[in-house]
């Protein structure tokens, strides 16, 4: 059965932040990819991209998935390319339900005005047409690699959250009646 949620969408949605609440809220562990990635390599993201390239960096993005997509119990909040690559989601769906953070451009804007410098990919002059274009990008991943879309403008954390935990614990109990009408007509061995 499925216990891990795993929190995708760009840059700004709020995958961190909500991540770690989140995991408070169903007593998991949080994990964040980006954190793994930077521990493990010993450098920020941003020297990762600075001195060896995004080429390289999706591949320690790649690694830490194929690793943490086989534990349980997690709330795995993840980097805002993690779609780029559809094997990573392939891997996180086994064990995980995959929610999308979905966020207007003008609350991304806002959530990043501070930040954006510390993101490779926006560092340009015009950070905010960055944004647009990637975005448009990227669109079609975000909604094809997920299970569920939460719309995230003008709502606060808890409120997130709550809808986040709902939703997978109503799953989490369809589950559970699916498998245990398989077990009662023989068709799982336990
Ligand atoms: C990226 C998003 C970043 C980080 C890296 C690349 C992206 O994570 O993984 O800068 O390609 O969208 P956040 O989504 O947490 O900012």
């Amino acid at each position: 059965m499925k216990s891990n949620l795993v929190l995708i969408g760009f840059m700004g949605t709020g995958k961190t932040t909500n991540g770690r609440r989140l995991a408070r809220k169903l007593h998991k562990e949080f994990v964040d990819t980006d954190t793994l990635i930077e521990s493990r390599s010993n450098m920020s993201v941003e020297e990762i991209f600075s001195s060896y390239g995004e080429k390289y960096f999706r591949k320690l993005e790649k690694k830490i998935v194929r690793e943490i997509s086989k534990k349980n119990n997690k709330v795995i909040s993840t980097g805002g390319g993690i779609i780029l690559n559809p094997e990573n989601i392939q891997l996180l769906k086994e064990k995980g339900y995959i929610f999308l953070l979905e966020s207007s451009v003008d609350n991304i804007v806002y959530n990043l005005k501070n930040s954006y410098k510390r993101r490779p990919l926006l560092e340009k002059k015009n950070w905010k047409s960055e944004i647009i274009k990637l975005l448009n990008i990227r669109k079609k991943l975000y909604y094809n690699s997920a299970d569920f879309i939460i719309r995230v403008d003008n709502k606060k954390h808890y409120h997130i959250v709550n809808e986040i935990s709902k939703i997978y614990s109503r799953n989490v109990n369809k589950d559970i009646k699916f498998n245990y009408k398989k077990y009662k007509n023989n068709k799982i061995n336990y």
